[in-house]
């Protein structure tokens, strides 16, 4: 199989073709080099929402949906086949979406560095069924940081913006987009000067690609291999990512047990699960903010075995397992014993 050298996704509704680019550049960079300076990088490590994008995405029930993401994280090698929405597509002066006019009106940006990130987060807010009170905004927003205008402006247009969004959205463009939305990321694979990266669609396939690129970094999310990228200028020479792989995309029940797929997201995790498990949801929803929750997976969060990794704590307390699989074959663990130092 011969990697390809080029990089498709949609840009703000546009076909993107992008090719001579290092599969580890950050979809950032990408957009500030082709002028779409909207995003912003102020910490370059998922913290200060200033260069927030939204991408389409499936909720935990299958629904398209907008989730807000950190742009300075994501390599734009993961975007591949995906729906990528900037600030300059939300809207603009001449055309502006409602959660832009009622900032602007409401006087919800002074040096406006912060704006865009929050607008892309207010977007996301705007689309969503289950925000529906002021709490659910205030963590909405939680990844959004502002210096200098304060919170209650910005909060007080996001409420505008959203008491009358069920009578505006029904026609509205980016609802039409969500309704005929069939571009879910699938089978991809692209090389550029050495670098490689792949993301294939079943377990076996992984674990075949896994055996022979065994200097290969798996990745799904990137909330946490993004930040050797910014903070270290790490380069990785092949990337393999599981965020196409169906079964670990999935949250099973049996009579006894959860199962939860290595590359479920926290939000999705949070959504299906957070009732059941109270300890769980709590967790989750402190659990670095909204645009980190969208991209990052409990799996990454483990196998990271961070001393500050956040789900560790409450799934030693369930006495969760871990299947740890390879191309030779699989075992489980009890999660304490995954952890070796
Ligand atoms: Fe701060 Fe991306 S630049 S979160
Ligand atoms: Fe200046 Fe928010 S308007 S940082």
């Amino acid at each position: 199989m011969s990697a390809r050298n080029v990089i498709e996704f949609q840009l703000n509704g546009e076909k993107i073709e992008a090719r001579n680019i290092s599969p580890n550049t950050t979809l950032l960079e990408f957009l500030r080099g082709r002028s779409l300076t909207g995003s912003k990088e102020g910490c370059a490590e998922g913290d200060c929402g200033a260069c927030s994008v939204a991408i389409i995405d499936r909720d935990a029930n299958g629904k398209p949906t907008y989730r807000a993401i950190n742009s300075c994280l994501v390599p734009i090698c993961l975007l591949a086949g995906r729906d990528v929405i900037s600030v300059e597509g939300v809207g603009c002066s001449a055309n502006m979406h409602p959660v832009q006019r009622t900032m602007a009106e409401g006087y919800g940006s002074q040096c406006g560095y912060c704006t865009p990130g929050f607008i892309c987060s207010l977007f996301e807010g705007f689309y969503r069924d289950d925000l529906k009170t002021g709490d659910d905004l205030d963590e909405q927003l939680a990844g959004n940081l502002c210096r200098c205008t304060g919170y209650r402006p910005i909060r007080d247009a996001a409420l505008a913006a959203f008491s009358n969004r069920l009578s505006t959205i029904g026609d509205d463009t980016f609802a039409s987009r969500l309704k005929n939305f069939d571009n879910d990321p699938g089978a991809a694979e692209y090389e550029f000067a050495g670098e490689k990266f792949f993301r294939p669609t079943s377990l076996t396939e992984l674990l075949r690609l896994r055996k022979e690129n065994p200097e290969a970094r798996l990745i799904a999310g990137a909330t946490e291999l993004g930040l050797d990228i910014t903070k270290r200028y790490k380069k990785f020479p092949t990337l393999i990512s599981v965020e196409a792989v169906s079964e670990l995309k999935e949250i099973k029940s049996t009579a006894t047990e959860w199962h939860i797929g290595a590359a479920v997201t926290l939000t999705e995790i949070e959504d299906q699960l957070g009732e059941e498990f109270p300890a769980l949801g709590d967790m989750l929803r402190v659990f670095g903010s909204r645009q980190i929750r969208n991209r990052a997976t409990m799996g990454g969060n483990i196998v990271t075995a961070s001393p500050i990794g956040d789900s560790a704590p409450v799934l030693l307390a369930l006495d969760a397992k871990v299947v740890l699989a390879s191309a030779s074959g699989d075992r489980t663990l009890p999660i304490e014993e995954f952890f070796i130092s």
